[in-house]
């Protein structure tokens, strides 16, 4: 095979992938007069698939001009499967919408917490995976953090952290202090980017920064995307990043909670199926000489009205 066209072939699908992490933005509605109608879409040079005949095509067929429910049909099925490979990441826009019925945000997960709560007073925290961010700003409202950065893998995701940041600053009069004392809600910070590193070797020049680190609901995304290696590098990273005496909070989805989504990719396909850690290993391995956690506690098992988000939340002391 050449090598060359391999290469070429892998890095496309990489790019596929990535182009197929977001949520596709919500079709334009086919203009239509009634439910016989036919649907005109016009479509533009840039939909045409490379060796297309469309250029040849009647004017009638190039705007598409068919029954409503053809024109459907027919878009369905040339979708190419891919195009249903969404958050691959469990990068999901409507996490906490999903998650938090209430109208008012309320996590169930914020009531383990505060009987921690003085844990995370005067206290800088990482929260890896931090979504929206929604989460993230409550924490450090309620609990009086001294800092605190949300990471997130999806760009989209951080936008709409900081939109939400903003929202909030934008809440207190012009001349507050919380500026330039740094406190809430001017002491948080998004960040882009994956906790992943790209090689192992790059732990050797992590430092210790956070008191705490969040690791909640992640742990399942981290595995299925980044194999053993990954979720194992991320356990070692989290413990390096952590001063003397930090704490890793971890909520980890169950091994029965990953099958569901182990077609996404082709890569998750093969990692799932290579799966020889399991999330039932997980404390044994914090707490062995290869990462070094002294010990773990029960916080708490969050009382939510789902089973499936009803996942128990430890904490790990370094
Ligand atoms: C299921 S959501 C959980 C959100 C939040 N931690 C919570 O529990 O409310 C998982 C989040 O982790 C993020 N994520 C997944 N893999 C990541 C990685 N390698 N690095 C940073 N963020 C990641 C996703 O984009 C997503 O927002």
């Amino acid at each position: 095979m050449d090598l060359s066209f391999a290469q070429t072939h892998i890095e496309t699908e990489i790019h596929k992938r990535d182009e197929n992490l977001r949520e596709e933005p919500p079709a334009k509605k086919p203009r239509t007069e009634n439910k016989n109608s036919a649907e005109i879409t016009k479509v533009s040079k840039e939909d045409v698939p490379s060796g297309s005949v469309q250029q040849r095509c009647s004017p009638r067929k190039r705007l598409d001009i068919r029954p409503l429910n053809e024109s459907l049909q027919q878009k369905s099925a040339i979708l190419p499967k891919k195009c249903k490979q969404k958050f691959i990441y469990g990068n999901y826009s409507k996490y906490y919408g999903y998650r938090n019925m209430d109208k008012v945000f309320h996590d169930v997960r914020l009531d383990v917490f505060n009987a921690y709560c003085d844990l995370f007073t005067e206290k800088s925290v990482l929260d890896i995976g931090c979504n929206t961010g929604i989460l993230t700003i409550e924490i450090a409202r309620r609990f009086k953090v001294k800092s605190i950065i949300g990471l997130d893998i999806d760009r989209h995701l951080i936008d709409q952290a900081f939109k939400a940041l903003n929202r909030r600053k934008k809440l207190l009069p012009f001349d507050n202090e919380s500026k330039r004392m740094e406190i809430f809600p001017f002491n948080i910070n998004f960040v882009h980017g994956n906790y992943v590193l790209k090689d192992d070797v790059l732990l050797e020049i992590e430092k210790p920064k956070f008191e705490i680190i969040l690791c909640l609901s992640l742990t399942k995304w981290i595995h299925l995307n980044f194999g053993d290696k990954g979720i194992k590098q991320t356990f070692r990273r989290m413990f390096l990043q952590l001063k003397p005496q930090g704490v890793l909070i971890l909520e980890a989805q169950c091994f029965n909670n990953y099958a569901k989504r182990k077609r996404i990719t082709d890569t998750i396909y093969h990692n799932y199926r290579a799966i020889e850690f399991f999330p039932q290993d997980f404390h044994t391995y914090l707490l062995s000489a290869e990462v070094g956690f002294k010990s773990c506690e029960l916080m708490g098992v969050p009382d939510h009205s789902k089973a499936g988000f009803q996942r128990p939340i430890y904490i790990f002391y370094k």
